[in-house]
Formats: structure tokens, C-alpha cells, sequence
């Protein structure tokens, strides 16, 4: 059985996004020539799974897309939750909104528009779970920049750890600044994490 057939069979075996996540997957679908960065349900029920048993009411993500991943974690936010989620492209921004607009968590989101090395300083305060999600050529500086950023006890989740197996034996540059990140994460002993194959490799760390 190949790989793509597994990943099917427990995306099919693993709970459904909402109806109106659905929607938002088909309208990214229809708008954008490529979707393949939206993380996908079974990155996405993790994310909410990890909202909620951590009881998480302050959210991070950076990379936003066109809102998968962050209208998942607000539906599994408290209603006093607040998520922030940073992305830099204006044609991703308008579909997310409208999703945002349309949800009725929309108002837990916050967007945040610029590069996100530059506007994470700008939003004051720590966060319960951070989902790094954006460009991977800066994972190592995201990694610097969002650990002091993450409450004692909080989750840190990084996708796309494996980037299709490169990070294994990485050769272009991005699988080689993934590769660094996930070094970096292994030799920090002020946290605690694992590395899971899902999808394209997720990895979960907690602070100590
Ligand atoms: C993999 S996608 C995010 C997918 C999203 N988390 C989801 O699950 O649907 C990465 C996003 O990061 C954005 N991005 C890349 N570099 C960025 C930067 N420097 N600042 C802000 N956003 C950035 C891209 O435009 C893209 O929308």
C-alpha cells in the first residue's frame, strides 16, 4: 500500500471538518490554481484535538493561506479565545476573511498582513499553542523568535517537519533550513518533543 492510499484511508477514518471548513477547502479549490499548502484534515483535527486538551485560549499561527488551519483551531477555541494568525499574500487574505466573516468564530481571528518575522513583534503577549506554518527558509529565525513567545507548559506545532522526505538527506535550501530546525528542536532541552510522520511530518514540542 503506498503512501497516499494510507494518508486517505485515516483522513477518511478521522472527524470531518466542519460544513463550512468544507466550503472554504472547495473555494480555495475553485480560486487558486494550487492548494496544496493548506494543511489538510489530519493536520487540521490535530491542531483542534491540541487546542482543546491543553485548553489553549491564546493562539498563534503563522501562515495563514486561505484560513484552513486557522478557522479549525477558533472552532476549537473557548468563546473567549483568541487566535492571530499572520499572512503576507493579499489574494489568500480575501478568501480567509470571507471565511472568517461567514464563521460565527470569526471573531476570535485576528489577521495580521505583513512578513511575519516583522509584524510577530507587534502583537503583545504569550500564547498557550503556536502553529508555525510559513515560509520554511526561515524556520530556524521563526523558532528563535517564537519560543520565548510560548507560555510555560504551551505547544509549539511545526509542519511540513519532513518536507516529502528532503529534510532526511536535505539538499535545497529549504529542506536544509528544515533540516537545521529540527536539529535545533532536538538539541533545546528546554523543551520536550516528537517528531510525528503525518502527512508531511509534524512536529509537536512543549515547553518545559
Ligand atoms: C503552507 S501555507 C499555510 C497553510 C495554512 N496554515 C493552512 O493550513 O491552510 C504558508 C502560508 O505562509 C504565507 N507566508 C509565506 N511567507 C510568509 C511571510 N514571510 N510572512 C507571512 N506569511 C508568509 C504564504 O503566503 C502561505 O499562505
Amino acid at each position: 500500500m503506498i503512501v497516499n492510499d494510507i494518508e486517505a484511508y485515516a483522513a477518511a477514518h478521522t472527524t470531518d471538518d466542519s460544513e463550512l471548513i468544507r466550503e472554504l477547502i472547495k473555494a480555495s479549490d475553485e480560486d487558486l490554481e494550487h492548494i496544496d499548502m493548506l494543511s489538510g484534515r489530519l493536520v487540521g483535527r490535530l491542531l483542534a484535538f491540541l487546542v482543546k486538551i491543553s485548553n489553549a485560549r491564546r493562539v498563534l499561527e503563522v501562515g495563514t493561506f486561505t484560513g484552513y488551519s486557522a478557522l479549525t483551531m477558533a472552532e476549537a477555541l473557548p468563546k473567549e479565545g483568541v487566535l492571530f494568525t499572520c499572512e503576507y499574500n493579499k489574494r489568500y487574505e480575501s478568501i480567509a476573511r470571507t471565511f472568517f466573516e461567514k464563521s460565527e468564530h470569526g471573531s476570535k481571528i485576528n489577521l495580521v498582513m505583513g512578513k511575519a518575522l516583522e509584524t510577530i513583534p507587534d502583537i503583545s503577549g504569550t500564547f498557550d499553542l503556536i502553529f508555525l506554518d510559513a515560509d520554511k527558509i526561515n524556520y530556524p529565525n521563526y523558532y528563535e523568535l517564537l519560543l520565548p513567545r510560548l507560555k510555560k507548559g504551551g505547544i509549539l506545532a511545526v509542519d511540513n517537519v519532513l518536507w516529502g522526505g528532503e529534510a532526511v538527506n536535505p539538499e535545497s535550501d529549504k529542506a536544509k533550513a528544515i533540516d537545521q530546525l529540527n536539529k535545533q528542536i532536538a538539541k533545546d532541552e528546554s523543551v520536550e518533543q516528537v517528531l510525528l510522520p503525518v502527512r508531511d511530518g509534524l512536529t509537536v514540542v512543549r515547553k518545559r
